[in-house]
């Protein structure tokens, strides 16, 4: 029976001009070298300390830390010191210096609810905080908030500006009746609020449960609680059990170390050892750049949660109304796109923290690179030297990367592969290459002689239901990242898309193409053609001390060596 070339035609055919990869790297995370781009690094974080003040900071008493590790090891690492700081604290910050990261704690918080295995994430959160138990809270699940979006509170009485009513109030706000006053807070000369304090501030929502991101403290104080309840341990103490114990990190950690150890801004009272009680599961860690580090290789290696669950937790959960920004559990998620050439949006899962004018701190995943990326810092400025650190070393990190994980593809799986098989006089070769576009391309493809580039344009992508001149379909590889197995990708001729089309404008339809028409849908078709039962889509690299030395094409039954 003849195969009719119908059947090979997808649902809907190719119209992207784009390679459209899939999500992920796109090609495997190079390993990176001990003191890979040091200079240029190093070159990027002097100019913003002479320059500070076209930066907008002060140099003079704000100091501060920046370390990047791959999943094996700390490969950079840059400290500096405010010549003006609290002297109680380290003469000069080093690795193991220890700042306190704010909000940071939260990644510990969420981590420590994903690995207690009594608290489930779809159970309403009162089912373990008794004070929740109302219907009022009937909707509000431990995921929800995990993840920003439970419309908790932000602060409850915390930060209330009650406290500088004397200054408000001639600003045209009114007088408060002394009962409208918080009766506790955070901070030095507080009293901190009691858990009873704590959930009196906590009635209303502040808007529709689950709809609209809105980054709450208080919703992570309150995992606290639930952390607290279930275990029958102090927050601290289950930090320590669940984490920072397994892992060898005793440098991080809820109790505040002896203030020499620290590194303590000018002129900033006892904020350094400040208990913040029910306030540090949301903000109270302490921690060094070194054991940071550490922590950020340990979930690049999945050390305490599996593959799949680390996979599930580096994932966003709703959208900000920019387009490079979602949020996640408790990750803030930035996919800048601007970082590589062709551009590509680079997932960068982060977490700020900031305890205002006194210390800041960034934690930073980028899978795509197996890279973890530490930024501290301790002065008045902290929050903004923070914000900025992350764009100028990420920008100056990432190309660099990229570079040297295209450089180390070509090396490895770049070339000429070859089978002749006795028994069926088949052939097959395939010549890859790391050419300016993502993943391996294809460069050649040949099957029983013949150009499997252009048949795979006949079948896969249609090419002869449009009755066009058979062109070679650009096809790459790209990692799944498990067991040497690449998706491949069949795509649109380059350059052929346009012409196809008649141009971006074609007779006068400016509307088309705003959606579906020239939609990214790679994640669409995978395992989308199959031949005798086997996904054309699919290749595997059998790898050997290291080296590749062959691609297996199961779906064309092919084998080929590495030449
Ligand atoms: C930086 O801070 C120091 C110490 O407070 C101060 O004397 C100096 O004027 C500040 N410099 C700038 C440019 O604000
Ligand atoms: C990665 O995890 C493995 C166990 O899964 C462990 O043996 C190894 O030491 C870890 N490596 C790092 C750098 O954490
Ligand atoms: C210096 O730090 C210590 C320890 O945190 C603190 O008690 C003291 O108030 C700080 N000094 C100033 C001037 O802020
Ligand atoms: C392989 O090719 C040779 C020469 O053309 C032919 O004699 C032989 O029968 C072929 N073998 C098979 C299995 O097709």
């Amino acid at each position: 029976m003849r195969v009719s070339m119908l059947s090979f035609l997808p649902l809907f055919p190719l119209s992207i001009a784009d390679y459209c990869p899939p999500t992920g790297p796109v090609l495997p995370p190079p390993s990176i070298p001990e003191n890979f781009a040091q200079k240029e690094l190093n070159e990027v974080l002097e100019h913003f300390v002479k320059h500070s003040s076209d930066y907008g900071w002060n140099a003079t008493v704000n100091s501060f830390s920046v370390s990047a590790t791959s999943r094996e090891e700390t490969f950079f690492s840059n400290h500096y010191t405010a010549p003006l700081k609290n002297d109680t604290g380290v003469d000069k910050v080093a690795g193991d210096t220890v700042y306190r990261i704010a909000s940071g704690t939260k990644v510990f918080t969420v981590l420590a609810v994903l690995l207690e295995d009594r608290i489930n994430l779809e159970d309403p959160i009162g089912k373990y905080v008794k004070e929740l138990q109302g219907e009022e809270y009937g909707d509000v699940t431990v995921r929800l908030l995990t993840n920003q979006l439970a419309a908790l509170p932000r602060e409850g009485y915390t930060w209330d500006k009650a406290v500088a009513a004397d200054k408000l109030v001639p600003l045209g706000f009114p007088q408060l009746a002394p009962s409208d006053v918080p009766p506790c807070g955070t901070g030095v000369g507080d009293r901190i609020c009691t858990r009873e304090e704590f959930f009196k501030a906590m009635p209303g929502f502040t808007g529709q449960i689950a709809n609209t991101v809105a980054y709450s403290n208080v919703a992570y104080s309150i995992l606290g609680y639930a952390l607290e309840d279930v275990t029958g341990m102090k927050y601290a103490e289950v930090i320590k059990q669940k984490i920072t114990e397994p892992l060898g990190l005793p440098d991080i950690a809820a109790k505040a170390p002896k203030t020499e150890r620290g590194i303590l801004p000018i002129n900033n009272g006892p904020w350094f050892e400040l208990d913040l009680e029910y306030v540090t599961p949301t903000a109270g860690l302490y921690a060094t750049p070194n054991h940071l580090d550490k922590f950020l290789r340990s979930i690049l290696n999945n050390t305490l949660l599996s593959n799949v669950k680390t996979n599930e937790w580096l994932k966003p959960a709703a959208f900000t109304s920019k387009l490079e920004e979602s949020v996640g559990a408790p990750w803030e998620i930035f996919r800048p796109r601007g970082l590589t050439n062709p551009p590509r949006p680079i997932d960068h899962y982060t977490k700020s923290g900031d305890l205002p004018g006194f210390s800041s701190s960034y934690i930073v995943l980028v899978p795509e690179y197996n890279l973890g990326v530490t930024l501290l810092s301790a002065g008045p400025e902290a929050s903004s030297i923070v914000a900025m650190l992350l764009d100028i070393f990420q920008g100056t990190l990432v190309p660099k990367l990229e570079k040297l994980a295209r450089e180390q593809a070509q090396e490895v799986y770049g070339g000429k592969y070859e089978a002749q098989s006795k028994d069926t006089n088949s052939s097959a070769s395939i010549e890859l290459v790391v050419d300016k576009g993502p993943g391996l391309k294809v460069k050649e493809w040949k099957n029983n002689d013949k150009d499997m580039l252009q048949s795979f344009y006949l079948t896969i992508l249609g090419g002869a239901k449009k009755g066009d001149e058979p062109l070679e379909a650009d096809v790459r590889f790209y990692p799944l990242g498990v067991d040497d197995r690449w998706r491949v990708v069949f795509n649109e001729p380059e350059g052929k898309n346009e012409k196809r089309k008649g141009g971006k404008n074609r007779g006068g339809k400016k509307l088309l193409g705003a959606m579906r028409e020239d939609a990214c849908l790679t994640w669409f078709r995978v395992d989308g053609t199959r031949y005798g039962k086997i996904p054309l889509d699919e290749v595997v690299f059998r790898v050997e001390d290291g080296a590749v030395k062959r691609v297996d094409a199961p779906g064309l039954r092919a084998e080929m060596d590495k030449m």
